[in-house]
C-alpha cells in the first residue's frame, strides 16, 4: 500500500472511533442476511458475542460461515434473486420470532463501465433491484408473518442519495440503492405504527469487503459501530438515513 493510500486510510478511521461498548443487545433473535463475507459475517461474529442466536443466510456457499462453531448460529442457504429460496427461508424461520432483521446482502451489480447508460443490461439492471431492494419486502413479509421485529436495518450506500449524486455513474447500483432508502422510509413510518418496528438505513462507508476489496475500514470495526448504533436508543433513528457517525444523510 503507497504511503498516501497509507495515511488516507488512517485518517479515515481517525473519523470513525470504535464503539466503547455495547449494551442491551443480548438474548436476541436476530436475522442476517449476507452474512458470509465482509460486513455481514463481521456482524454475525459480534452478535454471538453477547449472548444473541443468529439466523444467518448466505448466497451459495458458507465456507466462512462454517468456521465459526457456535450452537446459537443458524445458516440458512437463501439466495435473494432466487424465489424458490425464499420458500425455504420460510419454512426454516416458521417458528422463530425474530427480533432483528440486518439486511446486508448486497450487489454492485456489473462493472462501471457496464453501467454506463450506453451499455446496461436490464436484466443485469432486474437483477440488482431484486437483490439490494425487492428483497427487503419479501424477507420483511416473511417475518413478518411470525414476528413484530424491534429494528429492520438495511444496509444502503451514500450512492443511493438521490441529492448527494454528483457524478452520474452507476446507475445500476445507485437506483437499487434509491429504492431500498424509499421502501426504507416507507416501512418507518408503517411498521412503527402497526408494530412499533424501527426501521433505518445506514451507509456503512468505505468498508474492506468482497464488495470493496480496497476499503478504508474493517469490516470488524464498521459491524463494531453499527451494533453500538441499534443497541443504544434506535428508536430516536426511525425513518432515517444515516452514516457511521450517526448523521443524517439526504435521500
Ligand atoms: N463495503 C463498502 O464500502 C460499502 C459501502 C456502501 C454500502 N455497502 C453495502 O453494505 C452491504 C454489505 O456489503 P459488503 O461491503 O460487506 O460486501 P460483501 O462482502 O460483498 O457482502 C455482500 C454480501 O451479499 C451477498 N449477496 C450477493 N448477492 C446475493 C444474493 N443474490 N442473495 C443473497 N446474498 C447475496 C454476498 O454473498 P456472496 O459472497 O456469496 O456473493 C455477500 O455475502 C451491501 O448491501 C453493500 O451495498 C458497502
Amino acid at each position: 500500500m503507497g504511503l498516501r493510500r497509507k495515511i488516507k486510510k488512517f485518517l479515515y478511521n481517525l473519523k470513525y472511533p470504535n464503539a466503547k461498548f455495547i449494551i442491551d443487545l443480548n438474548k436476541k433473535k436476530v436475522l442476517v442476511t449476507g452474512s458470509n463475507s465482509g460486513i455481514g459475517l463481521s456482524l454475525v461474529k459480534q452478535i454471538l458475542e453477547h449472548d444473541n442466536q443468529v439466523f444467518a443466510t448466505y448466497r451459495e456457499k458458507s465456507d466462512k460461515l462454517d468456521g465459526i462453531k457456535n450452537v446459537n448460529l443458524f445458516k440458512i442457504k437463501c439466495d435473494q434473486s432466487k424465489t424458490e429460496d425464499y420458500i425455504s427461508l420460510e419454512n426454516k424461520l416458521k417458528n422463530v420470532n425474530i427480533d432483528i432483521i440486518i439486511n446486508c446482502a448486497g450487489i454492485f451489480g456489473p462493472s462501471f463501465k457496464d453501467q454506463e447508460i450506453e451499455n446496461i443490461s436490464l436484466e443485469k439492471f432486474r437483477d440488482a433491484i431484486m437483490v439490494n431492494s425487492l428483497s427487503i419486502i419479501k424477507i420483511s413479509q416473511i417475518i413478518l408473518k411470525n414476528s413484530k421485529p424491534q429494528i429492520i436495518l438495511n444496509l444502503s450506500s451514500d450512492a443511493g442519495s438521490i441529492s448527494l449524486n454528483k457524478s452520474g455513474d452507476a446507475y445500476i447500483y445507485r437506483t437499487s440503492k434509491s429504492a431500498l432508502n424509499s421502501i426504507t422510509k416507507n416501512m418507518s413510518v408503517d411498521l412503527k405504527k402497526k408494530y412499533g418496528t424501527t426501521v433505518l438505513a445506514i451507509d456503512p462507508g468505505n468498508v474492506q469487503s468482497g464488495m470493496n476489496s480496497k476499503g478504508y475500514m474493517e469490516s470488524d470495526k464498521c459491524a463494531n459501530i453499527i451494533l453500538d448504533i441499534i443497541s443504544n436508543n434506535v428508536e430516536e433513528l426511525n425513518g432515517k438515513f444515516i452514516n457511521l457517525s450517526k448523521n443524517e444523510l439526504s435521500w
